[in-house]
């Protein structure tokens, strides 16, 4: 009988888990939990004897993929893959899997309360600022940037993007702008909002030269990664521009000092929370397990990442 692992240190919601426990126990597998977890060794005793796993930002390293002796599946519930190591999984015949597009809409509803939080100074009571009319960039036009255009052209925004990844005529087709160059979006763009993965060329590559850019009361949304920020230049933005603002899903490690500094001009979650919804966690966490059971039954691996 097939060992399938839930690994999830931040765990779904229980209707999640129970969609999950029924697509694997009708596909005649048996479900291993471990939730809420808080030691790395306990996911790398849990994956020892399983066929596949499913998690979340769970770390999938060398280490634990060494450990995972009878492992061929690890899907990650949800979009990002920079938490696994997808070589080393390669070179393993590990194949690995994400479910793109599951959480987007949970993301993108975060992101729009984000830039009204920040337009609306916290909500502290003073004046503010609305968002209709002012230009939205996304920087980068996947799933999610596309949710956040659904989301932003209800607020009657007006929605540009940059993605050397998708055509022109696709994004004129959700009726976004698309620009040549990043320079171009952050120029053009008193909001931004982040949706690129991280990758070795993303990773501190939101630097200075593109914040220093940015319009009059700029605001910049970070749903995607802490990591691709570039944080000793994000705090001589802050210095050099009493205007700009910052919200992310997630702290930069450089919180402390900002907090100290730069008070009523950022906000930054407790625990990334973009993606946590029942609604994102059902559609991620089962669109996980029916992709680990159509692999395993139909050779199916539609969704392979490496
Ligand atoms: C993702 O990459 O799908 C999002 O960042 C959500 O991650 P999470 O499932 O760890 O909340």
């Amino acid at each position: 009988m097939k060992k399938i692992l839930l690994a999830t240190s931040k765990p779904f919601a229980k209707v999640a888990v129970d969609g999950i426990k029924k697509i694997i126990a009708d596909a005649g597998y048996e479900l291993v939990l471990l939730e809420n977890y808080t030691e790395q060794e306990d996911l790398i005793k849990a994956v020892s004897d399983v066929d596949a796993v499913i998690i979340r930002s769970d770390i999938v390293d060398k280490r634990v993929l060494e450990a995972a002796k009878n492992m061929k599946l690890v899907v990650r519930a949800g979009a990002g893959t920079d938490n696994v190591d997808k070589n080393f999984a390669k070179e393993k015949n590990i194949i690995v899997m994400n479910t793109p597009g599951q959480n987007s809409n949970a993301v993108g509803e975060l992101v729009a309360g984000m830039m009204v939080y920040t337009a609306r100074n916290s909500f502290n009571g003073t004046s503010g600022f609305e968002l209709r009319g002012k230009k939205l960039g996304l920087h980068a036009f996947g799933y999610t940037g596309k949710a956040v255009n659904a989301i932003a052209k209800g607020f009657g925004m007006e929605v540009y993007a940059y993605d050397p990844f998708v055509k022109p005529e696709a994004m004129k087709a959700e009726g976004v702008t698309p620009v040549n160059t990043i320079e171009e979006l952050y120029s053009t763009c008193q909001f931004v909002s982040l949706h690129t993965p991280a990758t070795p060329e993303t990773i501190n590559s939101i630097n200075y030269n593109l914040l220093s850019k940015m319009p009059k009361n700029a605001v910049l949304i970070n749903s995607a990664r802490k990591e691709v920020i570039n944080e000793a230049d994000l705090i001589k933005v802050f210095t050099d521009r009493p205007d700009f603002k910052y919200a992310s899903d997630v702290a930069p490690d450089n919180s402390a000092e900002i907090a100290e500094k730069f008070a009523g001009r950022y906000f930054f979650t407790p625990k990334k929370m973009g993606a946590q919804t029942s609604e994102a966690n059902i559609n991620a966490g089962l669109a996980a397990a029916n992709q680990i059971v159509n692999y395993f039954k139909n050779g199916d691996d539609k969704y392979r990442v490496n």
